[in-house]
């Protein structure tokens, strides 16, 4: 693939959490294999008043060494290609400056056609006014203007129709490119491969095979550090909304007629509004207590949180498709933070074998592992070796690390940032389909947070969840296999 050269990327809110973490950390990995070009000018804008050596020893904690030592000297020139700009977001001073350093540059390296990527590592109370700026002080006028702008998108439907009245007269659609860092991550990257790839998943695919969808997001710690930032956004804006919305859509779309962004996303915006309003009562809610040892703090504990506060930590909701393939089946989303394990996966459980000769055969299970530790697995009835005429479970594992040795399979930031600089838009939300993901998840929201919310439980710290929620997945469908079955690895004496 040719790469600009030459590209000037500005990082905005450069001194910030998001861009220390992961967006220079994103950048160096690029360019540490290979896929940023050497040419590249990187300019982090931020208002502290910093220097750039200062932005850098905030940086280097974060980056990542795989190849060990061999790696130290890419971090020097890595950090040669950055300078740093201290200005205001809101007036003309800093732009100006900006500005000059980007023609600078260019005119130095006599490009006529400039490649000028923004990323708005910014709250959304500046996110606005740096647009603006951007469009009037350092657009390329003459080449391409790109600008990668990070969640929250709104903070529902109203104020996301807002932000995109706001910005459309901006930039055009296709110099936007709006993050959702899941759709950056390999396993689902790999859905629409695995579902349109594989003849014997695609035809299962559909109503009269499975029997239920569970897409489950759970992470070991609490919002230690951001609960003021979290108690007005909840699990619900924070993972649902986008992130797990993202991998339900890309689960249950139909087939595009091309692997184009544009094919793709048409696709997945008509799958979203084949979707049945949510049920809100069908649905679990919880807010995380106290551990039960009393180690760890309950949510409220947080200082920063509005006391008495029913944000909601944990989720747990049902969707159903109204179109021929998936007409009553239930797809269970739920998401919890400050839980007994941190995990992303998708259960994709068929429905059971005829009755008769083989009636306690557990049902099959499509596992997709997200993260920790990608894999592709399905649980699978065999006849036990032998000379046992019985069945039981056993798995076809497609466990990447080892199945793949020596690969490198990107973070997530690194493989969109790269899409950016490509231009190709397929991993990156449109505005039709933020417009009616907020629709769905917008009378959710509103019900929850208005003068009738129903009061969450309480789980502990550390918990599977709230205890409703067995029965909540059962009542959904979702059966949970039975661990029952021992494994024999040697055949008896
Ligand atoms: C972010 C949320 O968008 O996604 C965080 O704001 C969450 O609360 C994170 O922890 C999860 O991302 P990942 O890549 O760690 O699964």
């Amino acid at each position: 693939v040719e790469f600009e050269k030459h590209t000037v990327v500005t990082v905005f809110g450069a001194s910030g959490d998001l861009a220390k973490k992961k967006t220079f950390p994103a950048l160096f990995g690029l360019f540490r294999e290979g896929y940023l070009d050497p040419t590249t000018k990187i300019i982090g804008y931020a208002r502290s008043k910093l220097t750039c050596d200062d932005l850098k020893d905030r940086i280097r904690p974060h980056l990542k060494k795989p190849h060990g030592v061999e790696d130290d000297a890419k971090i020097e020139q890595f950090f040669k290609m950055i300078s740093y700009i201290s200005g205001p977001y809101d007036t003309e001073e800093g732009y100006n400056k900006l500005r000059s350093a980007c023609e600078t540059f260019e005119k130095e390296k006599q490009i006529t056609q400039p490649h000028r990527l923004f990323y708005l590592a910014l709250p959304p109370s500046v996110f606005l006014s740096v647009a603006k700026q951007i469009k009037a002080l350092v657009y390329a006028e003459n080449g391409i203007t790109r600008v990668i702008v990070e969640k929250p998108f709104g903070h529902d439907l109203k104020s996301a129709r807002q932000l995109q009245n706001d910005l459309s007269p901006l930039f055009r659609e296709d110099e936007i490119f709006r993050i959702d860092h899941y759709l950056g991550k390999e396993m689902v990257k790999n859905l629409l491969p695995l579902r349109f790839g594989n003849k014997i998943i695609n035809s299962s695919w559909n109503k009269n095979h499975i029997q239920s969808i569970q897409i489950s997001f759970k992470e070991p710690f609490g919002t230690e550090g951001r609960g003021g930032y979290f108690d007005n956004i909840g699990i619900i804006r924070d993972v649902m909304q986008n992130h797990l919305l993202q991998v339900l859509t890309l689960l249950t779309m139909e087939r595009p007629v091309s692997f184009d962004a544009e094919a793709v996303r048409d696709e997945k915006v008509k799958v979203l509004k084949s979707m049945a309003p949510i049920d809100f009562d069908n649905i679990v809610i919880g807010q995380y207590g106290k551990s039960t040892d009393g180690t760890k703090p309950a949510y409220l504990d947080d200082e920063t949180v509005t006391p008495g506060s029913k944000c909601i930590t944990f989720a747990a909701m049902t969707f159903q498709i109204q179109n021929e393939r998936w007409d009553g089946v239930p797809i269970i989303m739920r998401a919890g933070k400050a839980l007994n394990d941190g995990k992303v996966e998708i259960r994709i459980q068929y429905k059971s074998v005829a009755t008769g000769a083989f009636n306690n055969i557990p049902n099959n299970e499509l596992v997709i592992r997200v993260q920790p530790d990608e894999a592709v697995y399905m649980k699978f009835n065999a006849k036990i070796p032998g000379l046992s005429n019985e069945t039981q479970v056993t798995e076809l594992d497609l466990t990447y690390s080892k199945r793949y040795q020596n690969f490198w399979i990107p973070e997530a930031y690194e493989a969109l940032i790269r899409d950016a600089l490509l231009g190709d838009h397929s991993n990156f939300v449109r505005d039709d389909e933020l417009d009616v993901s907020w629709g769905l998840f917008t009378p959710l929201l509103e019900y929850l947070e208005g003068p009738d919310a129903p009061q969450p439980e309480i789980y502990p710290y550390g918990s599977r969840g709230p205890k409703e929620l067995g029965a909540y997945l059962k009542k959904n469908h979702y059966e949970m296999t039975k661990n029952d079955y021992t494994w024999p690895v040697t055949s008896p004496q």
